[in-house]
């Protein structure tokens, strides 16, 4: 393997399956400009458009975009009804093209509240592009961890009462198939845009070995060059999951060459 090859696999071997990202800022990007909080939101369509017109076919498994919380709900009415209404323009204008590009869409969040006409535009996404394997878009929408884990486990205790399982059936595998996530592995990379840090309720089991990468830049204004620098930042991380083979084979190599002396 010559030096070039070597490091392209280094770079695949490092480079992220799934980037899940929090896209904030879409109010005060229109604020700042004295418009109404719908003119952010629009334009934050336009960047999702961009990016992911970019990242379908760049070799990325998994991008999951969190487009509506379980509390964004109480926002005004006209914001919510805003956004529901974007989801379903940016589907019904976009699907074809991405089913052409190979992408599977996934809704992962609760179906309560949302208007039918939502629902129904999300089943046929899903259904369309059920056996795209380019890239999967993972929609985060009426998404909220608690949400998630409440009716996992309200699911798992139904189950239960049923005869259906056992507490000694209970494990790590089973949990995670009923998350609203599931069949959808664990992102390796967050994003959080608008200088936040935080997770707001995003992902927060599936988060246990993220990365985590906090950008100023407000999302109407995310660019393919501010996702490049997050991976950038990604690719210089030393990811352990918990393990410490570096740090022992330091220490044997100490103990070895003092057992030398
Ligand atoms: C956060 O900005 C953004 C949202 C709550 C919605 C994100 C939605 C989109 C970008 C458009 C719809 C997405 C798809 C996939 C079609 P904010 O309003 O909380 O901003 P602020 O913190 O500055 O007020």
């Amino acid at each position: 393997m010559d030096q070039c090859d070597q490091t392209e696999s280094k770079q695949e071997e490092s480079s992220p399956d799934h980037v899940a990202i929090i896209m904030d800022g879409n109010g005060r990007w229109a604020e700042a400009r004295g418009l109404p909080r719908s003119q952010g939101h629009r334009k934050g369509v336009e960047a999702v458009r961009n990016l992911v017109e970019h990242l379908a076919d760049t070799g990325l498994k998994t991008l999951t975009l969190y487009a509506f919380s379980t509390e964004n709900w109480q926002r005004p009415e006209v914001e919510v009804m805003f956004l529901m209404g974007l989801l379903k323009r940016y589907i019904s204008q976009d699907l074809e093209k991405l089913h052409k590009q190979n992408v599977r869409i996934r809704v992962a969040g609760s179906p309560a509240g949302l208007p039918q006409d939502v629902s129904d535009l999300i089943a046929k996404a899903q259904e369309t592009t059920k056996d795209n394997d380019a890239m999967t878009l993972q929609v985060a929408f009426n998404y909220g961890s608690w949400d998630e884990i409440t009716t996992m486990v309200r699911t798992l205790v139904t189950k239960a009462s049923a005869g259906q399982i056992s507490a000694a059936d209970v494990n790590a595998e089973l949990v995670r198939a009923h998350l609203m996530t599931a069949n959808v592995p664990d992102p390796d990379l967050i994003i959080r845009t608008s200088g936040e840090y935080r997770l707001s309720n995003f992902m927060l089991m599936q988060s246990a070995y993220a990365e985590l990468v906090f950008q100023p830049v407000l999302w109407p204004d995310y660019t393919i060059h501010h996702y490049e620098e997050a991976l950038h930042d990604f690719m210089q991380r030393d990811r352990r999951f918990g393990k410490a083979e570096e740090l022992k084979a330091v220490h044997d190599n100490v103990e070895g060459l003092e057992a030398a002396r």
